[in-house]
């Protein structure tokens, strides 16, 4: 029988790709919101003896969770087989670290609540500092997949001569991965960040070319601050408007306003938050990453 796959809180909308490329059936669950705040959650079939996979928009995650955990329980007590969460987007990973005394360590707090509750989980291009491999603090078989072929293709059909452009350190990963499957050059900017909305950048190398079109690329935009940061060095440099490319599309408070503003000509972003700068559908990279997963129930 093939498993069911049930979009919650809310329709994702690669729901339809992703059943169509695993392929499973799709069910419904239900949330309504009480007028005090508090949840109601109903699953709308049978689960009895079904391998379930629930597709998360994890994004505003405090609001989010405790409806999924109530799914979650329910699904186990009507008696599904097996439970998989797919988070496209996986949050709270950058508070992977106790940075002041008495801080939590989110990251490991919620992948502890994750892992109580699913039997795998599948994500997107986790934001991974400190933790390298997220089943260091999941308990349960994680399977990670990772946007870069779709976004290198996506540049070489959008943009002509491309030079890739890495906002910090961090992005190397990425940005090395995706030059490559494009053919194209790359750079990569050094970035301090001095709170959440100041980031500074720094110069651009001397050697970087000045005639192509810069793709900065990231895996999150979340207030945008490092991609206008170096967005405003590459167009202080003489470079062409810069476009920007990223997995996970957060947008926090006035974070497109403000990267349009900084002249930047296009934003595309992969639909693992659903988001009209959504131009790249992970769905088929999700069906093969977590194959192994349902086969082994
Ligand atoms: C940094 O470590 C990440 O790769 C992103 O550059 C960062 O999360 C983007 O955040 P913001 O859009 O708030 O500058």
């Amino acid at each position: 029988m093939k498993p069911l796959l049930i979009s919650f809180p809310g329709s994702l909308p690669l729901a339809a790709s992703l059943a169509a490329a695993l392929p499973a059936d799709t069910g419904v669950a239900s949330l309504h919101r009480f007028p005090d705040g508090e949840s109601r959650v109903r699953v709308g079939l049978p689960v009895s003896k079904r391998q379930v996979i629930v597709l998360a928009d994890l994004l505003d995650p405090d609001r989010r969770f405790l409806p999924l955990h109530f799914l979650a329980r329910t699904l186990r007590e009507e008696g599904a087989a097996a439970i998989g969460l797919i988070a496209p987007y996986l949050p709270y990973l950058r508070q992977d670290h106790r940075f002041e005394p008495g801080e939590a360590e989110s990251a490991r707090l919620f992948a502890e609540l994750l892992s109580r509750d699913f039997d795998w989980l599948a994500t997107v291009d986790p934001h991974l500092h400190r933790i390298r491999n997220p089943e260091e603090v999941f308990a349960i078989p994680v399977a990670v997949t990772h946007a870069a072929p779709l976004m290198a293709d996506w540049i070489k059909t959008q943009v002509a001569a491309p030079l890739i452009v890495g906002p910090d350190d961090e992005s190397v990963q990425w940005v090395e991965a995706v030059a490559k499957r494009a053919g194209a050059p790359f750079v990569v900017l050094s970035k301090t960040r001095h709170g959440d909305h100041a980031v500074e950048i720094e110069l651009l190398p001397e050697a970087t070319p000045r005639d192509r079109t810069p793709v900065l690329v990231d895996d999150v935009i979340s207030t945008g601050r490092t991609l206008i940061a170096a967005a405003a060095r590459l167009r202080e440099a003489g470079c062409p408007p810069p476009v920007c490319v990223a997995v996970h599309g957060v947008f926090a408070g006035d974070a497109l306003a403000a990267l349009a503003a900084t002249g930047i000509t296009q934003v595309a972003t992969c639909n693992t938050i659903a988001h009209p700068t959504n131009v790249m559908d992970v769905s088929g990279l999700l069906a093969a990453a977590i194959a192994p997963l349902i086969d082994g129930y």
